[in-house]
């Protein structure tokens, strides 16, 4: 019995920070908030490189052509975030082309087992434009 009292004691002072911690709408609370995130995670991707044009002419087309409808930028959604790809494969030209295949020609298996369907209306050059604005979203 000896040994498990500290314990308890140390559960009830935690759980009854976490209540004040939770309930905490008053300022004082709210200054001690823990140090904040460094500076890249604050900023969204979208933020970071909403000026390049590459990003400008990428993200313009591959909004037209209904990419938006299965990724996002920081969220996976049906097929994995442009984040996620671009961490994956360096922006290189090989790559550029690699992706620009997969995209035309829709894939499955590098990410899971949900299929990108082919996008074979679509012009290669502007999927390259597409793959250099999602390989350029590097945190
Ligand atoms: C119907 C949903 C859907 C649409 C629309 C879609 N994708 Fe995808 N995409 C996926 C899925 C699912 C994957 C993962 C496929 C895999 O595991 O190989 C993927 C993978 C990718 C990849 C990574 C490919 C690889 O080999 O790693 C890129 C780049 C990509 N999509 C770009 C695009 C672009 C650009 C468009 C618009 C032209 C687009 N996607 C439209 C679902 C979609």
């Amino acid at each position: 019995m000896k040994l498990i009292k500290p314990f308890s004691i140390g559960v009830l002072a935690l759980s009854s920070l976490m209540y004040a911690c939770g309930g905490g709408s008053d300022k004082s609370s709210e200054t001690t908030a823990t140090t904040p995130p460094p500076q890249d995670t604050k900023i969204s991707l979208e933020e970071k490189y909403k000026d390049d044009p590459v990003f400008i002419k990428g993200s313009a087309k591959a909004k037209e052509a209904g990419c938006t409808a299965c990724h996002m930028l920081e969220r996976k959604v049906v097929g994995p975030s442009y984040a996620d790809v671009a961490a994956k494969y360096e922006n290189t030209p090989e790559n550029v082309a690699l992706l620009t295949d997969h995209v035309i020609k829709g894939s499955v298996g590098n990410w899971g087992e949900i299929q990108m369907p082919s996008h074979p209306q679509l012009e290669k050059s502007d999927v390259e434009d597409m793959i250099k604005y999602v390989l350029l979203l590097k945190r």
